[in-house]
């Protein structure tokens, strides 16, 4: 049996806030073949979308009200206390809009992911589409990163690149790079399954190698090799 078909299938728990077609991704990348099982999915709003998708697909869900808690320390607290509960290896944040608190995420560095709609280090925070075009930006892109408590600051691990059209506008733009996330996103939970790419302290090693510069990711979900 090979050291891949022995490993035990990636324990995934996705927090999102919103329309989850990142999740969607996700689960139809495990219906495809991914190792991955999805044993959660949390949020802070019970009527996202995101959820209902889950419910679809039969994935656990927990949806916490941030108004029923004093402050986001305790909000952050009690959502991380009970994702535990679920022993995931890996916390995916697809689309969860709420800066995390540093404390109760530092168990999880190493162990969460995050995906972001730029290029990162560049367009921190939100309106990324926006930002990159007002900048005159010729390439746009997406980012997976590990999560640390700076927001969107991370060790970054894998990108994709997309050309900007002239006179594009904000929508069109996020609508071109969306599918391309779905890709780069599935593909860096399959590398992470796969025992191939980690955190080392503040350094991404990918098949043990420190990565000097993220993975570049295909608009097809493919990598190219890393020099
Ligand atoms: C994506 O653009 C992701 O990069 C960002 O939030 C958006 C979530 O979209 N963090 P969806 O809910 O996965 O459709």
């Amino acid at each position: 049996m090979s050291a891949n078909a022995e490993r035990a299938r990636l324990r995934v728990a996705v927090l999102a806030s919103g329309r989850g077609s990142n999740l969607k991704a996700l689960i139809e990348a495990r219906r495809r073949g991914l190792p991955i099982d999805l044993v959660l999915v949390a949020g802070d709003s019970a009527s996202a979308p995101a959820l209902r998708l889950a419910e679809d697909g039969g994935i656990e869900t927990l949806a916490l009200d941030p108004a029923g808690y004093a402050d986001r320390a305790s909000f952050d607290a009690d959502l991380f206390a009970r994702v535990a509960g679920y022993s995931p290896d890996l916390i995916v944040l697809a689309g969860f809009m709420r800066i995390l608190d540093a404390a109760a995420i530092s168990p999880w560095i190493g162990r969460m992911i995050n995906i972001h709609p730029s290029l990162l280090p560049k367009y921190r925070g939100l309106r990324t589409h926006e930002r990159a075009l007002a900048a005159g930006d010729v390439v746009h892109g997406a980012s997976v990163h590990f999560v640390t408590p700076e927001l969107d600051g991370g060790p970054v691990m894998a990108q994709v690149e997309i050309p900007i059209v002239a006179g594009e506008t904000p929508a069109a733009l996020a609508a071109r790079l969306l599918p391309c996330e779905h890709r780069l996103l599935s593909t860096c939970v399959a590398l992470i399954a796969e025992g191939r790419i980690a955190l080392d302290g503040e350094i991404v090693r990918h098949d043990g190698k420190a990565l000097a510069v993220p993975l570049k990711c295909g608009i097809d979900g493919s990598f190219a090799p890393v020099a």
